[in-house]
């Protein structure tokens, strides 16, 4: 018998295994009406209410036992704040993720629709916040595996039918090792959740996510995208600046959504707001692990406190930046650094 047959049958006997014509069946041979909407991995469907089947483009075939067994490490992975990951598929023509269906898809959909961002109440807001929060601790310091998510955005926090938070696509990316692929093809869509040091230096670390993390607060207390259009002005060119300047001119305030004005505490808004911003600092050093944030998120004291130091500190650089000047910076940075490699070279 050879290897692969034996890697098949492994798998096929594996309750995660799912037959592709069974999925296929189940979301009415993937139609559009099912399609719940397409990223930088797949499209993804809708059974009925139980399970979304994500259908992706890269053809992982050839690596079947290495995505089986990345699989079966995630399947294990288990957290009220994550979505659960059900099985796969790789006995069709594409390989196939099965994941629990959640109803109210995902935050972006309420977030930045002017006809549902109201159901997002502060109290909603909040426990989203916390909930993705303690998802990310969770994969940062408590799972079996030390999984970074890489792609912490609104589109990959779903929302079950009480609007509880789980997040989407964690540990996939591991199974594409260090393919670039996915953000040549959504750079517009992610580049906002970026830290720095992953765009200049390709630094990956759990400082990454928490920067992201940063951003989804942003928009969660705001109701902009990151990139939102509005904010593409010469002074300011990213939300980011914005609620930066609002902070410094000490009105951080009226960037709160309009919509939980009325119902959310000044103070604790301002609170959750620097929260966001210490997670956003530039250098990753200076940002807090998430088991911090979990807890600052329910004690403002230490905030404020954190903040006081990271004035002193090196976050400058985020007050006169704008995505473009962001980058700007970011090419003087590494020039240099090349010079500074040249000139070791040449010793
Ligand atoms: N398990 C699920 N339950 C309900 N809706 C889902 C589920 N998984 C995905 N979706 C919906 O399908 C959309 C597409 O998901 P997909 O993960 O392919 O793209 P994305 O999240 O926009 O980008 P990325 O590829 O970075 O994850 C999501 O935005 C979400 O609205
Ligand atoms: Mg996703």
């Amino acid at each position: 018998m050879d290897r692969n047959s034996g890697i098949v049958r492994t798998i096929s006997e594996s309750h995660l295994s799912f037959k592709y014509e069974d999925l296929r069946m189940a979301t009415g041979g993937f139609s559009e009406q099912n399609k719940l909407g397409q990223g930088g991995f797949g499209s993804v469907y809708k059974d009925g209410q139980e399970i979304a089947v994500k259908r992706l483009f890269f053809n992982t075939g050839r690596q079947a036992d290495l995505f089986f067994n990345e699989v079966n490490l995630i399947s294990r992975v288990q957290h009220k704040n994550l979505v659960k990951l059900l099985g796969c598929s790789v006995d069709g023509p594409e390989s196939l993720l099965v994941y629990e269906y959640l109803c109210n898809t995902s935050l972006d959909r309420f977030l930045f629709d002017q006809h549902r961002q109201s159901l997002l109440n502060w109290g909603r807001r909040f426990k989203i916040i916390l909930g993705v929060a303690e998802g990310i601790n969770y994969l940062h310091e408590e799972s079996e595996i030390r999984i970074v998510h890489r792609d912490i955005k609104a589109s990959n926090v779903l929302l079950d039918g009480m609007f509880r938070a789980k997040i989407a696509d964690f540990g996939l990316a591991r199974c594409f090792g260090e393919d670039q692929s996915h953000l040549s093809t959504g750079v517009a869509g992610t580049l906002g959740y970026m830290s720095p040091e992953y765009i200049i230096h390709g630094q990956l670390t759990e400082k990454a996510d928490i920067y992201s993390f940063g951003m989804l607060v942003m928009e969660v207390m705001t109701g902009q995208k990151n990139n939102n259009p509005a904010f593409s002005t010469e002074e300011s060119q990213s939300l980011m600046t914005v609620v930066w300047q609002h902070y410094m001119s000490n009105n951080l305030i009226e960037m709160l959504d309009p919509c939980i004005q009325d119902q959310c505490p000044e103070e604790q808004a301002l609170h959750v707001f620097q929260v966001g911003l210490l997670c956003m600092q530039a250098s990753p050093g200076l940002r807090p692990p998430m088991w911090k944030v979990v807890e600052m998120l329910g004690v403002a004291v230490v905030v404020q406190q954190e903040m006081e130091k990271m004035l002193e500190g090196i976050v400058w650089v985020h007050c006169s930046m704008g995505s473009s000047v962001f980058l700007q910076w970011a090419v003087v940075e590494r020039q240099e650094e090349d010079s500074r490699i040249s000139s070791l070279e040449g010793v």
